[in-house]
């Protein structure tokens, strides 16, 4: 311990949906997910040497829950007192991830802060318990969170891809991730179909990515988005975060693709639309999003990992 450090994390957007634990207190998932980061939305964390331990989110002192929620990850580290001041470039949970950046760069900064020596195995055990999807954050290129509980991950082919994201609301989510999932494992009827159908999807997709099928990879994710919607409504009661405008922007992408044949969707525990495009399309596809949703439509590039800077 001693010196500042600041680290960086990348949010990921998952192609293959992580949706359920088969063991709630270590965050083992029920089926192995798939994600790629976005380097241009990120959480930053800044752990500094202080007299008592204070933590600050976008520059406003973080509330107790917020802070409880971390203690799986700091019970880790040592309890001398330090700062910490977190700061996303993005609207904070509005389906955008921002637990997992968040919870990648809060791990990353504590193992550099305190120089513990941790093995990168022994960090994915720890962010996972913060928050599972965090930590598909702590690998660059295609990240594979396996049922097991490792992390591995795979050289993306496609180095023109970028992500738009639509943003629909910025409002708190009526219901959290972590809440919404027990739900659905618990009385959602087609929970073990969906898992069976995830695990066709994976290997579909990891076919697709070997053999640098770009439809096919954008096919994969939109089909496997629109199964975790369909499994999230058929819990009991019904959980859904599509608003009205995500289903029009959804059939309006579906439309442009008579035009523009690479764009791909998926959606997330929130209402906002993320859309898989080639860089050549961008600012088109952008400008007419924009202009027919009078949304705010987010441009990143892909790649990156949680590191210090
Ligand atoms: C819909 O990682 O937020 O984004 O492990 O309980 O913290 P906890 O859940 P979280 O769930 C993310 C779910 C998802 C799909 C995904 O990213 O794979």
């Amino acid at each position: 311990m001693g010196q500042t450090v600041k680290v960086r994390s990348p949010i990921n957007i998952a192609l293959i949906k992580y949706w359920g634990k088969a063991d709630e207190k270590n965050v083992l998932p029920t089926t192995t997910s798939l994600s790629l980061t976005l380097s241009d939305l990120w959480t930053e964390t800044t752990i500094s040497p202080n007299e008592r331990t204070i933590f600050t989110l976008n520059n406003q002192p973080m509330n107790a829950d917020e802070i409880q929620r971390l203690n799986p990850v700091l019970s880790h580290f040592s309890n001398t007192p330090f700062s910490i001041q977190t700061f996303n470039n993005f609207p904070t949970a509005a389906g955008l991830a921002s637990s997992a950046s968040g919870v990648a760069a809060l791990t990353v900064a504590l193992d550099r802060f305190f120089k513990t020596g941790f093995s990168f195995d022994q960090l994915v055990d720890i962010t996972r318990v913060g928050s599972g999807s965090a930590v598909r954050s702590l690998v660059d290129g295609f990240a594979l969170w396996h049922q097991e509980g490792h992390v591995s991950s795979l050289p993306n082919p496609f180095p023109d891809w970028r992500m738009l994201i639509v943003v629909v609301s910025k409002e708190k989510k009526a219901i959290s991730s972590r809440d919404a999932m027990k739900i659905t494992q618990k009385t959602a009827p087609s929970y073990p179909s969906w898992i069976q159908q995830s695990d066709v999807d994976l290997k579909e997709m990891l076919r697709a990515i070997q053999e640098k099928d770009p439809h096919a990879v954008g096919q994969i994710m939109e089909r496997n988005s629109e199964a975790l919607h369909a499994v999230m409504k058929d819990s009991q009661p019904s959980i859904i975060y599509q608003q009205a405008t995500s289903l029009a922007i959804l059939a309006f992408v579906k439309s442009l693709r008579k035009t523009i044949p690479f764009l791909y969707t998926t959606m997330d525990a929130g209402p906002n639309v993320k859309i898989l495009v080639q860089a050549q399309d961008v600012e088109h596809v952008q400008r007419l999003l924009e202009q027919t949703f009078s949304c705010t439509v987010m441009v990143s590039r892909i790649g990156g990992k949680a590191d210090e800077i």
